[in-house]
């Protein structure tokens, strides 16, 4: 493809339609062959990265280009057979998965509008559905009355909150605001004055363990350092922010003349899935002056369920709310949210320039830490008048069954141990040679009243040692076997005083059942075994008094 009129004939033209057909068409066949999983029925590709990186090896901009037929079977060849099988039901290790298909035509129709939702000028109805989709999701959270909400939806001076690229976004926008709310003039004079006329040269934010490292991205990008974020324990197996220790905390910072910036609660934490106590952190909250913002990116759309409702009680009492699209809503990538229980909080983000986002238009761009966004609210909005509440409901509600279905499975097998309580849809175990696994569980028991003692314990340090080693081993050999995919991660809040090496299953397809769970355990407890077997010779000599994991092989 080289000439000038060739290159011109890829955009719309009133004859355009065939060639627009051939392209869709061709794109469908290839979405398809792909969720099909027709070249390969692994959930990941098998080449190595260094393979694929070489794929990728090109240090130049093709000077002439392939057409698009030709770019499109390259397309296929390089990226598309190397793409990773989010969608498959027993693919359950992250947050990313399955997305209803309806979104497929949809994203067609995003593309062809190409709306820039940061003016009216370059969205018009756009900027409409994002105004009723974020007074939709101000109602889940904060539920105040309908007149309410037709009175504010889409008036200019006010501003339910904003629709972002993601979590991260969000939760950086809630505290960029929670910044300019407490620091007085601090978006004018910048922090460092602004603190200073505070008689102030530091300030707190505090969380728990289970936080989200986007939060401490946001403490550095907003100028007060990753060491502000003050990451608080968290109560051992429930993974909930231990309320007392951060009272200490608070008291202890107070008077040391720190600022108590933001206390952050987390809705369904990335690791565990707890959900930390709001009542207790919002009262913490009102006493030291600090703004209260809970991370519900994963966890909100639980709002749509009554168990949801239970385990996320008192979440109405934040100041600012994250929830993601692309997560738990099963929204394609990437769509989030933040909401400000005040719909004038966003005010101090408030920008205005010459030529769009004038005084007193309704142009989204003039909260927005983002400028030029696609029409990503269109999505999430489609999807509620297609599933209706009540669709969503059964999502949610799916999602947490699901999530008590594996948590029993763990607990009544022989061979894994169950390492964070369940409350919603993230559980995390480990694998454990069964005739360890009762020793191991009264261990733990013991543990949980008397860490100390344990914690210096040589023999608990070297079985720790031994099955971290081994759910590493377990986690890459399923994964590189391709039939299912389960992440891992490490928590110190398994055993105090240890850092343990878990499974983590993120339960949200509509498709997962407990026959895929029982299968991604049967997987892992083949090959826990051939582990523990190459593992254990290292390890004997260390564990006097333990008996040969290896003797599991002739058990059930
Ligand atoms: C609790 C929580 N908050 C924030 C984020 C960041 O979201 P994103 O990746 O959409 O920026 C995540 C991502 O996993 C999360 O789990």
């Amino acid at each position: 493809m080289t000439s000038k009129d060739a290159t011109r004939d890829l955009f719309f033209q009133q004859d355009s339609e065939i060639q627009i057909r051939k392209h869709v068409e061709r794109s469908l066949e290839i979405a398809l062959s792909f969720l099909k999983q027709e070249s390969n029925n692994k959930i990941h590709s098998d080449l190595s990265l260094p393979d694929l990186e070489a794929l990728f090896h090109e240090v130049e901009i093709p000077a002439l280009g392939l057409g698009v037929e030709k770019a499109l079977k390259q397309s296929v060849e390089k990226v598309v057979k190397h793409s990773v099988h989010v969608s498959d039901p027993r693919y359950i290790g992250h947050m990313t998965g399955a997305t209803p298909t309806f979104h497929m035509g949809l994203e067609l129709l995003i593309a062809a509008m190409n709306q820039n939702v940061v003016k009216i000028e370059t969205a018009l109805s756009g900027s409409f559905v994002e105004g009723q989709l974020l007074a939709w999701i101000h109602r889940l959270i904060f539920n105040k009355h309908s007149d309410y909400y037709k009175a504010r939806m889409h008036k200019p001076e006010l501003c339910f909150g904003n629709v972002t690229g993601g979590g991260t976004m969000g939760n950086l926008t809630a505290l960029a605001v929670a910044r300019n709310k407490k620091i007085p003039r601090c978006r004018d004079w910048g922090i460092f004055e602004a603190l200073e006329r505070m008689g102030k040269r530091k300030v707190g934010i505090y969380a728990s363990k289970r936080v989200h490292y986007s939060i401490r991205k946001a403490a550095s990008v907003l100028g007060f350092g990753t060491q502000s974020v003050h990451e608080i324990p968290v109560i051992p197996f429930t993974n909930q922010i231990d309320i007392a220790a951060l009272e200490r905390v608070l008291t202890q910072h107070q008077a040391q003349g720190i600022l108590p910036l933001v206390i952050v609660g987390v809705a369904g934490s990335t690791e565990t899935g707890s959900a930390d106590d709001f009542m207790a952190l919002s009262a913490l909250a009102q006493r030291s002056g600090a703004w209260f913002h809970v991370d519900a990116a994963w966890g909100g759309p639980l709002l749509l369920c009554e168990q949801g409702r239970t385990l996320l009680k008192g979440i109405e009492l934040a100041d600012s709310v994250v929830m993601d699209g692309h997560k738990l809503f099963s929204i394609p990538m990437a769509q989030g949210m933040v909401l400000f229980k005040d719909e004038s909080a966003l005010d101090v983000l408030r920008h205005s320039a010459r030529y769009i986002i004038r005084a007193g238009s309704v142009d989204l761009g003039r909260t927005s830490l983002e400028g030029s966004r696609r029409f990503d609210s269109f999505k999430l909005w489609f999807a509620f008048w297609a599933l209706g509440r009540k669709g969503y409901s059964q999502l949610v509600e799916h999602s947490l069954q699901l999530g008590q279905t594996f948590a029993k499975l763990i607990e009544t097998s022989q061979t894994f141990q169950l390492t964070s309580e369940v409350k919603s849809n993230i559980v995390t175990w480990r694998y454990v040679p069964a005739r360890w696994k009762a020793r191991l569980d009264s261990l733990r028991a013991s543990m949980l009243q008397n860490k100390s003692e344990s914690a210096r314990d040589s023999t608990l340090q070297q079985l720790t040692a031994l099955l971290n080693e081994a759910t590493v081993e377990i986690q890459k050999i399923q994964r590189q076997n391709g039939k299912s995919f389960v992440s891992r991660t490490t928590l110190e809040s398994v055993l105090p005083g240890f850092d343990t090496v878990v499974f983590r299953a993120v339960l949200f397809h509509p498709l997962t059942s407990s026959q895929t769970l029982t299968e991604v355990l049967s997987e892992q407890k083949d090959i826990g075994q051939s582990v523990m077997a190459r593992l254990w010779p290292r390890f004997e000599t260390q564990l006097p008094g333990w008996d040969s994991p290896t003797l599991d092989a002739t058990e059930n």
